[in-house]
């Protein structure tokens, strides 16, 4: 008989954007209903550099939120190529921030200020991995002469290799990893690597950029890529491998700013996160491992407790609506206008 609900230790999402502002207030709601931690990215205008900004943008956050929302933000540093070792030490040491993120300048939304070459992070990568703080890594290299769907595969080889070389105690997460050679790469590294998996990357390949017509609310960095991508990042997150985690990348543009003649990055997954993993852990006949992948692989990653507490997943078919808005801002959600098998009980 098929499952009729599911019950998980309440999940963590170790990848979001929640923004700042109109949008966080708009969007954090949504993430917090679904997981009791996330790990915010600091890609804000200006970025998170400090110590100070960090802890303000945390205070935002949970301002926010309902007073008993129970829900923790997990800071993250944003490193420039100025990225002074001591300040994130002591960021770390503080419980401000509990990894740093390298973005390849460029790379994507609001990185303009990341890091034009890795060799100008050393020191600090050094001390992150004397102190055994994560490095949570946006993996693309940025040169215009590689086709920007190999731009992950290229980062693998080029950088991430060397990295692992270099400072091979490095706790080091792979973010979002949408191709076969990250999955690998990572399947095969020591136990301080390991990767985040979005639900649109084992969701959809590349032909959804172009079905019918351009669909810019398929589009994110890294771009999906080939079915055998797809099907190789399924694999990966379904494996039960402790390599493999939740991070929904949650990146919320305005409508008008994805509908565009220069469409932003990013997808909107936050209200139906769960349901959208849920969906893909039961097509693959691993509903059983959804559990390890949403509430506790990345919590042993972090070194942080796992959640006590447990949500429930009813297999109630779900609408996804087209439009979400709040706060006057209009959003384009992932799955929009169609229907998903699972929903998230209330509490
Ligand atoms: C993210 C954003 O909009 O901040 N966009 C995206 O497509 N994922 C940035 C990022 O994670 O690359
Ligand atoms: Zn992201």
């Amino acid at each position: 008989m098929a499952l009729e609900s599911l019950a998980l230790r309440r999940p963590d999402d170790w990848h979001v954007h929640l923004r700042d502002g109109d949008m966080l207030a708009a969007v954090a709601p949504w993430t917090a209903r679904q997981f009791a931690r996330a790990i915010v990215m600091p890609n804000l205008d200006p970025p998170v550099t400090s110590v100070a900004a960090a802890a303000g943008y945390r205070a935002r956050i949970l301002g926010a939120l309902a007073p008993d929302s129970g829900f923790e933000p997990l800071m993250t540093c944003y490193l420039t190529d100025q990225a002074d070792p001591d300040e994130i030490e002591r960021g770390f040491r503080e419980h401000v921030w509990v990894a740093a993120k390298l973005y390849p300048a460029n790379a994507t939304t609001n990185s303009a200020l990341g890091v034009t070459d890795i060799a100008n992070i050393y020191p600090a990568l050094e001390r992150m991995q004397a102190c055994r703080m994560v490095l949570c890594v946006h993996g693309e290299v940025t040169v215009p002469q590689v086709d920007v769907f190999d731009r992950e595969a290229v980062f693998v080889e080029r950088v991430l290799a060397r990295l692992v070389r270099d400072l091979p105690e490095l706790r080091i997460v792979l973010e979002h990893i949408t191709t076969q050679e990250a999955a690998d790469f990572v399947e095969h590294a020591g136990p301080n690597i390991a990767a985040t998996i979005t639900p649109q990357h084992l969701h959809l390949n590349r032909n959804a950029l172009f079905a019918g017509g351009l669909r810019p609310h398929a589009y994110c960095l890294p771009v999906v890529k080939r079915e055998r991508h797809r099907q190789a990042v399924r694999a990966a997150a379904t494996s039960g491998s402790p390599k493999f985690f939740l991070g929904t990348d949650s990146a919320p543009h305005p409508r008008h700013a994805k509908e565009s003649a220069c469409g932003c990055a990013g997808i909107f997954n936050a209200p139906f996160a769960l349901e959208s993993y849920a969906t893909v852990f039961e097509e693959e006949g691993a509903i059983d491992r959804l559990e390890g992948f949403a509430s506790e692989h990345g919590a042993r990653f972090y070194g942080i407790e796992l959640n006590q507490g447990t949500i429930v997943l009813d297999r109630v078919d779900v609408e996804v609506p087209e439009r979400i808005t709040t706060g006057g801002i209009e959003l384009v959600p992932f799955h929009a206008g169609q229907r998903l098998g699972w929903r998230l009980a209330a509490e």
